[in-house]
């Protein structure tokens, strides 16, 4: 029996994106992107389900109008862009090892098609990597996290074309050569599944204007995108041989409702669905069953010559994936227990698995079942199945805190939320799996992804801001901050 625990060099630390961050959305020569046009929408219409598409007409009409007449809360994320010293500072203070952050894409390149890079946006990401430095932080660097510059999305429609890989190809290269220096870890797109559910998000896309079937143009946009991971590890490589990348998805793995084999199987062919996107990043191939159903779906991947070559010869050297939930699925029947709907209403087939409660799981108003042991089944399955050091990029909970008069936030909810998911983690680690670090998500609040919202809070440092822009923006510690450093401290060995 080895030694139980975490690695001396686990790094602990947190996980951050640039659109729901930074802020300062048209500051330093930076252009909009794709997040940048989505609206808040209060919770009384949204019912704290996804808003983030946003629709041609709705972005052209935003284009036109007085910016000060729109509550869009990602242009101002929580002002990292003049916080980014004291935060970082904060973070320090936990006893970070590394930072997960991302690069916004539009900073450097404000229409992604510009022949030269924006000067002013290299040198803010230089100076909060020399920040993070002073801690000896490493950073973990998102190059892609939904920041798809909205020129892209609007003269070619964003990852549905294929002049986006050469364009994205010259983003990573600009980024690497700038700081082979100051960043070992990169990840190449966020959650790369997102794009079956998500196509504005994730790939810049309106769908309304493409002249493809849906399921064309989201598979056809994925393979620009795996392509395009591709080629920035290969030029990634040449510029800094020690460099390390990293698949990312967002896990939401698959129970069976009950054990008929028919609900196993279900439940199978959704996960497949996961495995399906590490199929590609790890292994360099497309897997039969992803083959399978794009023909039986009339989809028809255009490739160019050498393309099945780039995925075989650029892999990624770790594993990583978002988790939050899981949920049940099975042959749907009438007496089913739906889950609230995250995204827009997609027919049931094997790649859009109907999604069921879970009787034994708590869910949160946000429509989370929590499942800690859920964590360590994702862990050891994607350990399995590939061999590759798993890195926990995102993991946390979105609730409702509330900053009292003597400048306290008590939060007990998110510790014992990461304390069930850090435990099951070490377990994993103890089943032998090489986990190399865990950044919790949103590890000071920011806007979310999903709502816009800033009352659905994940950080262990609070950020004084609401909905609409109100508040000093001020930061303060809550109680789970305390208990984060301490788990840091002990090597996730204090857990109790
Ligand atoms: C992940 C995303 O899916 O979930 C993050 O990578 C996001 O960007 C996180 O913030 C939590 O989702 P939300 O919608 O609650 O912010």
């Amino acid at each position: 029996m080895g030694k139980k625990g975490f690695r001396e060099d686990f790094l602990w630390g947190g996980a951050t994106a640039a659109d729901q961050l930074e802020g300062g959305y048209n500051l330093g020569g930076k252009g909009l992107c794709v997040p940048d046009m989505v609206k808040y929408v209060s919770r009384e219409i949204s019912n704290g389900t996804n808003t983030e598409t946003v629709s041609y007409d709705e972005c052209m009409q935003m284009l036109k109008a007085d910016p000060k007449t729109l509550n869009c809360p990602k242009r101002r994320g929580v002002d990292f862009y003049h916080h980014y010293k004291e935060d970082i500072k904060l973070f320090a203070e936990m006893g970070f090892k590394v930072f997960r952050m991302s690069i916004n894409w539009a900073r450097i390149y404000p229409n992604g098609d510009d022949e030269e890079p924006n000067e002013e946006g290299l040198k803010f990401y230089d100076d909060v990597f020399d920040e993070l430095k002073k801690y000896n932080i490493e950073p973990l660097v998102t190059l892609l996290h939904y920041e798809t510059p909205l020129n892209l999305a609007i003269k070619y429609n964003g990852w549905s074309d294929r002049r986006l890989v050469k364009m994205f190809t010259k983003y990573a290269k600009t980024c690497f050569e700038r700081y082979k220096d100051k960043v070992k870890y990169w990840m190449t797109f966020n959650e790369i599944n997102m794009m079956l559910n998500l196509q504005y998000t994730a790939g810049g896309i309106f769908m309304e204007k493409s002249k493809d079937s849906e399921l064309q143009t989201i598979f056809q946009a994925l393979h620009h995108q795996f392509v395009a991971s591709a080629l920035a590890i290969e030029e990634g490589c040449k510029i800094n041989p020690d460099f390390k990348f990293g698949s990312m998805l967002g896990i939401s793995y698959y129970y069976p409702k009950s054990n008929d084999p028919l609900d196993v199987l279900t439940a199978q062919k959704a996960n497949r669905i996961n495995w399906f996107f590490y199929d590609v990043m790890c292994k360099g191939e497309y897997p039969k069953t992803a083959l399978r159903y794009m023909e039986k779906n009339n989809v028809c991947l255009k490739m160019e010559d050498g393309d099945l070559d780039i995925l075989k010869n650029n892999t990624v050297d770790f594993n990583s994936f978002s988790y939050y939930k899981t949920q049940c699925t099975g042959v749907p029947k009438e007496d089913d227990k739906v889950m609230a709907k995250f995204f827009e209403e997609k027919p049931v087939d094997d790649f859009h698995p109907i999604q069921l409660v879970n009787n034994h799981l708590e869910t949160t108003e946000w429509h989370v079942q929590l499942d800690p042991v859920g964590l360590r089944v994702c862990i050891n399955e994607v350990w399995d199945r590939y061999g590759l050091p798993v890195f926990i990029s995102e993991n946390g909970i979105g609730a409702k805190d509330i900053l009292e008069g003597d400048d306290k936030i008590h939060d007990p909810y998110r510790i014992d939320f990461f304390r069930s998911h850090i435990k099951q983690m070490k377990e994993a680690v103890n089943d032998g799996v090489e986990v190399m670090g865990y950044t919790s998500w949103g590890c000071i609040d920011i806007v979310s992804a999903g709502t816009s919202e800033m009352q659905k809070r994940y950080g262990f440092i609070y950020v004084d801001a609401d909905d609409y822009g109100n508040g000093t923006y001020n930061r303060y510690k809550k109680d789970s901050f305390y208990w984060y450093k301490k788990i840091i401290a002990s090597n996730g060995e204090e857990l109790d």
